[in-house]
């Protein structure tokens, strides 16, 4: 429906715009057949989890996909991440960003190791450099980079400072599958990447992720690590846990991996969508994706500069929710704001100037198969409403709490 004047907002008593609910993250989902038949046959095979055939051919497309030389696929990329830490003998410190989803922290903080929440860049929203140096204390064991939105790190100067530091390095390659740094593909940096193909993720598996990497040894170590430590019938040699992931969850990953060129393409096109409506919006900027390198374009993040739009970031947040756009503040409020990390570092945030500006005004808009080119054209249409009528909307809005 379209707005004429501000008492059509859903926020100040209007219809909402859409009758259903936008989520971000909606699932990409590949050829329904495809899937079906792959289920039908693991219960024929009754062949369920524990190194599948599913599970060998997924690690093996991956590979291939990748140009890396190892996959392990995992039940999540949590999961994953805790075991690539424990097989790097990470212990002490180790450098994060806190603009990340929590996971990256907790996986340290699980096995007693401390985050040290690094500023980012606030251009490309990854870890700056020139902060992670000056954090490196004789505690420091390693750099745990995550690629936000899937946009590659700093990698060369990641690996630089890694190397001269004598420092292992970790990438938190969530958001990354299938995209590249200068033209390489994502997964081949670092000691090793992970990946996550939770339901949300660019390619999914319900629940999942995997540690890829090109070192033989930790290759086998994770391996074993990801089953428990079996290396045979009856044979532990390792201290493991059960990180496996199953046969329905690699027919899933398998089946969507014949669907990624349209996966891209798709939300390329919603990208591009986004891009044009919005160019115009004033105090809006849309993430930019170098069109030089493969990006997965799962993610569409607004920088909100308030100054300019005369609404604050949360209060377009709550008229779209109202409109049944389910925007995110994605990844707010950071890392060193939420617990434990909060008490542990309450004065975190005085390091962290960039990562603190960013979780006040960044938006995370619907994205992928789940939505059409004319639902980006409505929300587009709402957002520039919202913002061309910020000053009288604003102090309209009931704020939660307010009654
Ligand atoms: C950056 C980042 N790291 C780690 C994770 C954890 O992934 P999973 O949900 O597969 O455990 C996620 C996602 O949910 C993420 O966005």
């Amino acid at each position: 429906m379209i707005k004429r004047n501000v008492n059509d907002l859903a926020i100040l008593g209007g219809e909402p715009a859409f009758t259903h609910k936008l989520h971000v993250g909606r699932p990409n989902i590949g050829n329904r057949e495809r899937l079906l038949d792959r289920i039908r046959d693991l219960l024929d095979r009754r062949w369920l989890t524990n190194q599948g055939p599913l599970v060998h051919e997924f690690e093996t497309k991956i590979c291939e996909l990748l140009g890396t030389k190892h996959c392990i696929v995992t039940c999540n990329a949590t999961t994953a991440l805790e075991i690539a830490i424990r097989a790097l003998n990470l212990t002490g410190e180790v450098i994060v960003p806190s603009f990340t989803f929590v996971a990256t922290a907790h996986a340290l903080q699980w096995q007693e190791i401390t985050p040290v929440f690094s500023d980012i860049d606030p251009q490309t929203h990854n870890l700056d450099p020139r902060c992670v140096e000056a954090l490196i204390t004789p505690r420091t064991s390693g750099i745990l980079a995550t690629h936000v939105w899937g946009r590659p790190c700093a990698i060369d100067e990641l690996i630089e400072i890694a190397t001269r530091h004598r420092l292992k390095l970790l990438f938190d390659a969530a958001h990354a599958f299938s995209c590249s740094y200068r033209g390489r593909k994502i997964g081949n940096f670092g000691e090793a990447e992970v990946f996550s193909f939770h339901a949300t993720k660019f390619l999914n598996t319900f629940e999942g992720g995997a540690v890829v990497t090109n070192e033989d040894e930790l290759a086998g170590k994770i391996r074993l690590m990801t089953n428990f430590g079996f290396a045979g019938y009856d044979q532990v040699t390792y201290l493991g846990i059960n990180g496996k992931m199953s046969e329905p969850a690699a027919a899933m990953g398998l089946t969507g991996m014949e669907s990624l060129d349209e996966f891209v393409a798709n939300n390329r096109r919603h990208y591009k969508r986004y891009q044009e409506a919005l160019a115009d919006v004033p105090g809006v900027r849309l993430i930019r994706y170098d069109e030089a390198e493969q990006n997965n374009y799962q993610y569409i993040v607004l920088e909100i500069d308030e100054p300019k739009t005369h609404i604050s970031r949360d209060l377009i947040l709550l008229s779209l929710h109202a409109e049944n756009v389910l925007a995110r503040r994605y990844f707010y409020p950071g890392c060193h704001r939420m617990e434990p990390y909060r008490s542990y570092f309450p004065h975190a945030g005085l390091l962290l100037p960039a990562t603190e500006r960013l979780c006040q005004g960044v938006l995370s808009l619907p994205t992928g198969t789940a939505i059409e080119a004319h639902d980006i054209d409505l929300i587009c249409d709402l957002i520039r409403f919202v913002i061309e009528h910020g000053a009288e909307v604003s102090p309209r809005i009931p704020l939660p709490g307010n009654g």
